[in-house]
């Protein structure tokens, strides 16, 4: 092949709004994921591992059909996506008759065969196999798409000229919506979120029938499609706590709080600010949010398009908004601690003593409704310094609704937070964290010569990984100089030197690189002395 007709060589990157976390931070990823095992579990949370795939109705129905994440920012897709039955169904649902014009009878009759036969065969597979449900549609299909293609087929026998717009197009179409409709599998999407899943999985599991509140925790990748910048992400991490159960008392919110500030304590985070907010439960926020409504319409004019737009989806969140003009307005609306019902404001008074009790310092924020709308209650957000705009760093609140509505116990009540760990990183880091410290490092360079040291560079080297040191051993004989000079790149410790004089005697020549200090030792001596350093 001459090189004109190699095909060009694609050199491929990260798709846009995701990155890799290189080894040169997952030392700080690590312990900060570490950190949390050990700290949750000391409040009696349990780890549960959750798929990143869900129903995408799982998500629509909790965190909001209105909501950004919901309308703008999933990553969804059908359950046959690429599979053959689906791409056959792709082939028909796109293909347009009136395209048989620009080809011979021939080639028009054998296309719709072999695109309606592949389809059909590989659809009663699917059925047969019990890959899909013969659902009506599925049926409609099995039967209509024949009997549609028989027409086609014979309108097409007309001949080229004769082909008209109907003649093509209604029978096709007719295979196109029969197609459509069999709608092969759930609509699937890469979860936004963690806590529509905890529940899920709280309900599915019966977690409900555990004596008192479950306390669960997890961690992993979530998926929203945001406009990328520092500190947002497409595939970003979160750890997240809920705690689900037929309680509700304030203590189950400060405790939770509690947890956070100890956490972030422990991974040494400065400067972290916790805001709270209750935002009142189905008595009475109906009625404040009436309120906000019509305050609101009086104002209309002097809000941007989203604002206007959420009076009437969810007023709530134009007391969200960041836009510059809006704010002076908003601070004259009505707020919702002057509507809350008393038991909402009884609640959220104990919450704010217990979090007294608990040392733990925080500010009240009126305009913090948060983003999902199965909140309720106690809501809360912690800020951190060096993350520009995007500086909350946890959010959280409790949803006591969530749980019916999703078709688990009616009484079950939750609340729950999610760190965003990229951003807890982020934070770390531009305090200066100091991963070096972190990093186990390398404590052995094996640098062997010849067949007889290789073997015993081999065993050497299991027994010291053995005991635990990190070692690593050239797959491939060099020369003195270089196998020195790339335990030196490698930042080694030291580096053990195993040649022909050193087999024969059974002794290793261990040089410390920090100051060329070179002794020749026994295994056993080597083992000690290595353990001393
Ligand atoms: P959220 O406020 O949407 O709440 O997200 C929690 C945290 O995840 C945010 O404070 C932020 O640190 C991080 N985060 C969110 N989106 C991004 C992004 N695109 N890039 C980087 N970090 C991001 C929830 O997700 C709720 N499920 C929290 C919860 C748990 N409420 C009750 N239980």
């Amino acid at each position: 092949m001459s090189s004109s007709t190699q095909p060009k060589k694609r050199q491929f990157q990260s798709i846009k709004g995701v990155r890799d976390i290189l080894p040169s931070e997952t030392a700080l990823w690590n312990h900060i994921e570490n950190t949390a095992h050990e700290v949750f579990a000391t409040f009696c949370f349990r780890e549960i591992r959750l798929p990143v795939m869900e129903n995408i109705e799982l998500f629509a129905r909790s965190v909001g059909e209105e909501s950004d994440i919901v309308t703008k920012e999933m990553f969804s897709f059908e359950e046959y996506g690429w599979t053959p039955l689906d791409t056959f169904r792709r082939n028909i649902i796109s293909s347009n008759p009136i395209d048989y014009r620009k080809v011979s009878l021939t080639i028009a009759v054998d296309s719709v065969k072999s695109h309606t036969d592949r389809f059909l065969t590989a659809l009663n597979e699917a059925v047969e196999l019990g890959e899909i449900q013969k659902t009506p549609e599925v049926i409609a299909a099995l039967q209509g798409i024949p009997k549609q293609r028989d027409e086609l087929l014979q309108a097409l026998q007309c001949g080229p000229n004769e082909w008209s717009d109907s003649d093509l197009g209604v029978p096709w179409n007719e295979i196109r919506r029969l197609a459509r409709d069999t709608r092969l599998g759930e609509q699937l999407c890469l979860r936004p979120e963690a806590t529509a899943s905890v529940v899920r999985a709280y309900i599915e599991h019966g977690m409900h029938t555990l004596p008192g509140n479950v306390k669960l925790y997890c961690m992993g990748p979530m998926f929203r499609r945001e406009r990328p910048q520092k500190g947002r992400y497409r595939q970003f991490y979160q750890i997240d706590a809920e705690v689900l159960g037929p309680s509700d008392a304030p203590g189950i919110d400060a405790e939770l709080i509690e947890m956070l500030m100890v956490y972030f304590e422990r991974v040494q985070l400065q400067g972290a600010t916790l805001y709270i907010n209750s935002i009142g439960d189905k008595n009475c926020r109906p009625a404040y949010v009436e309120r906000l409504r019509g305050e609101l319409q009086n104002v209309r004019d002097k809000l941007g398009p989203d604002s206007q737009r959420r009076i009437e989806t969810n007023p709530l969140r134009v007391l969200d908004s960041k836009v510059e003009g809006e704010q002076a307005i908003i601070e004259k609306l009505p707020r919702i601690a002057e509507h809350l019902c008393s038991d909402c404001r009884a609640h959220y008074e104990e919450v704010k003593r217990q979090l007294g009790l608990r040392g733990i310092a925080f500010q009240e924020n009126w305009r913090l409704v948060r983003g999902l709308d199965y909140y309720m209650r106690t809501t809360f957000e912690i800020t951190a310094p060096g993350l520009g705009s995007q500086n909350a760093v946890c959010g959280g609140g409790r949803y006591d609704g969530l749980v019916e509505m999703l078709g688990g116990p009616a009484a079950t009540k939750g609340i729950g937070f999610a760190i965003g760990t990229d951003r807890l990183v982020l934070s770390l880091q531009e305090a200066g964290a100091d991963l070096s410290v972190r990093q186990s490092g390398l404590d052995v360079y094996i640098a062997w010569f010849g067949a007889a040291a290789q073997t015993m560079a081999i065993g050497l080297a299991r027994r010291l990984r053995d005991a635990g040191f990190v070692v690593e051993l050239p797959a491939a004989e060099m020369k003195f100089g270089k196998a020195l000079g790339f335990a030196d790149r490698l930042k080694a410790r030291h580096a053990v030197i195993l040649g022909e004089d050193e087999v024969a005697a059974g002794v290793v020549t261990v040089k410390r690189l920090a100051d060329a200090k070179q002794q020749k030792l026994t295994e056993p001596e080597l083992n000690a002395y290595l353990r001393s350093q």
